[in-house]
This record gives structure tokens, sequence and C-alpha cells, in this order.
């Protein structure tokens, strides 16, 4: 088999920013750094903004209609361990899974207040119940989110037991372990392009504030 490939240079850049908003975010969290846990937030929405649009008009393995597999497909593909490009039914349901932790995440830490000087921008259009609401939900959704974390580089390790590295491809791209022959990916460019804006958009509407306070 030749080498294809099979992710693109957004899907990558995606993937691997998340990982270290997510580590800054807990971390920023924890130190109570609020302005940078703010500012790292609205990195976070412009990424999964894009993830999503990207998910409609980008590359076939960034489809978000390529994800949608019946729960036989998903329990089949990890028994088979199928060598096709992009994710597999199970790694799919996986995908899903995080989309909707890391939008419940943002969501519910727009309307989250520490009580004492921070509030999310969204705080001041809800009621009182709904920040109570959001606080909780953002507590125990990252809890939750992080049993999601490790299930994923569980089942990357196993999937690198049975022989085949998934790894490799989402750090250059291009995987010598499937059979396609037609292009599975798109240029980035238009994807970076609408990150760009994306992170113009959310800094100057919300992020101002935590920014002037983080280079002050
Ligand atoms: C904060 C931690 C992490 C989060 C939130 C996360 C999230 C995700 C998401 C959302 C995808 C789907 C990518 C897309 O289609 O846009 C993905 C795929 C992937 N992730 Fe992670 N990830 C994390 C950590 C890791 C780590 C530490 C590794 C390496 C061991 C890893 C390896 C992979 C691989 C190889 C794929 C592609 C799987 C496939 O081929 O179907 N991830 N991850
Ligand atoms: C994926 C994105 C996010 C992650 C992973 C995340 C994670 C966390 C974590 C781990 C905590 C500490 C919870 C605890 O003490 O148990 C926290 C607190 C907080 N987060 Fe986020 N957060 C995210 C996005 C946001 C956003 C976008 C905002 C607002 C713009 C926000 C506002 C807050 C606030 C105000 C607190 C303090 C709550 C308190 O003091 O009880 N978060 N976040």
């Amino acid at each position: 088999m030749s080498k294809v490939k099979v992710w693109d240079g957004f899907i990558r850049s995606f993937h691997w920013l998340l990982v270290v908003a997510i580590a800054t975010l807990y971390f920023s969290a924890e130190e109570g750094m609020l302005e940078l846990h703010f500012a790292t937030g609205y990195f976070t929405l412009a990424l999964i903004i894009t993830r999503l649009i990207w998910g409609v008009i980008g590359s076939k393995t960034a489809k978000l209609s390529s994800l949608i597999h019946s729960p036989i497909a998903a329990i089949k593909s990890f028994k088979n361990n199928e060598h096709k490009a992009g994710h597999g039914a199970a790694g799919s349901y996986m995908v899903i899974a995080f989309f909707i932790l890391i939008l419940a995440q943002l969501g519910s830490g727009l309307m989250t207040s520490d009580d004492i000087l921070t509030d999310g921008p969204l705080v001041k259009y809800v009621s009182t119940d709904t920040v109570e609401f959001a606080g909780w939900l953002h507590h125990l959704n990252f809890d939750i989110l992080l049993y999601a974390i490790v299930l994923h580089v569980i089942a990357i390790v196993i999937y690198r037991i049975k022989g085949k590295n998934l790894v490799k491809p989402m750090l250059t791209g291009s995987s010598e372990q499937v059979s396609v022959t037609e292009p599975v990916t798109k240029s980035p460019l238009l994807a970076f392009v609408i990150f760009a804006l994306c992170l113009v958009v959310l800094f100057t509407t919300w992020g101002a504030e935590p920014l002037s306070y983080l280079f002050s």
C-alpha cells in the first residue's frame, strides 16, 4: 500500500491545538488564572466553530456526515481493525462525544461565575438559577471530559498493540495503512482563514478584556 494523505493540515492543527488548549484551561482554572482561562476558552471556541464548519465544507475525512454509523458497525469495526481513511465507526462515536462535551464545557463556561470578581460574558443575560446550573455543569462536565480523554488514549494504545498506528497520521497527515485511491483531503487554507476570522470576532468582542489583563 502506498502513502496516502488522510488528514489535512487544519484537522491536525485542530487536534494538537485542542490538546494544548484543554491542558491550559485545566491548569489556568486550577491556578485561579481566570484571564488566561477566558482567553484560552475563546481560542478553543474559535477552534471548534471552525472544525464544525470544516465538517460541512472541508475534506472528505473531516466531514461530519462521515461520522454517522450504526452501533453494530461500530462494534464490528473495533473487532475487525478495518483500514479505511478517516475515523472508523467506533472512533466516530468518540469524536461526536468529544464535540458534544467540548461544546457543553464552552457553553456552560460562558455562563459561569466564580462568585467573586469574574463572570463569563453571558452571565449578565441569564437568571441566577441558570448561572448556578451552568457552574454545576462546568465542573461535572469537565470530569466526564477527562474520562473521555483517558478512554480515547487507551483506545489509541489498543489500536497500536493491534498493529494500527493512528498517531503518526495525526502528526504527519499521511498513512501507509489505508487502501484509498481518490484524494480524501482538501487544501486547509480556507479553514485557517475561517479560524482567523473567528479569532478576530471573538477577541474583539469578548477577548479584549482578558487579553489586556494578560499583557499589562
Ligand atoms: C485533551 C486531550 C485530547 C482531546 C480532547 C482529543 C480529541 C480528539 C478529537 C476531537 C479527535 C477527532 C479529530 C477530528 O476529526 O477533528 C481526535 C482524534 C485523534 N486523537 Fe485525540 N484528543 C486528545 C488527546 C490525544 C492524545 C494524547 C493522542 C495521542 C496519543 C491523541 C491521538 C488521536 C488520534 C491518533 C486521533 C485520530 C483517530 C482516528 O484515526 O480515528 N489524542 N482526538
Ligand atoms: C473547553 C473549554 C473549557 C474547559 C476545559 C474548562 C475547564 C474548567 C475547569 C477544570 C474549571 C475548574 C473547575 C473546578 O474547580 O472544579 C473551570 C472553572 C471556570 N471556568 Fe472554565 N473551562 C472551559 C471554558 C470556559 C469558558 C469559555 C469560560 C468563560 C468565558 C469559563 C469560565 C470559567 C469560570 C468563571 C470558572 C470558575 C468557576 C468557579 O470558580 O467555580 N470556562 N473551567
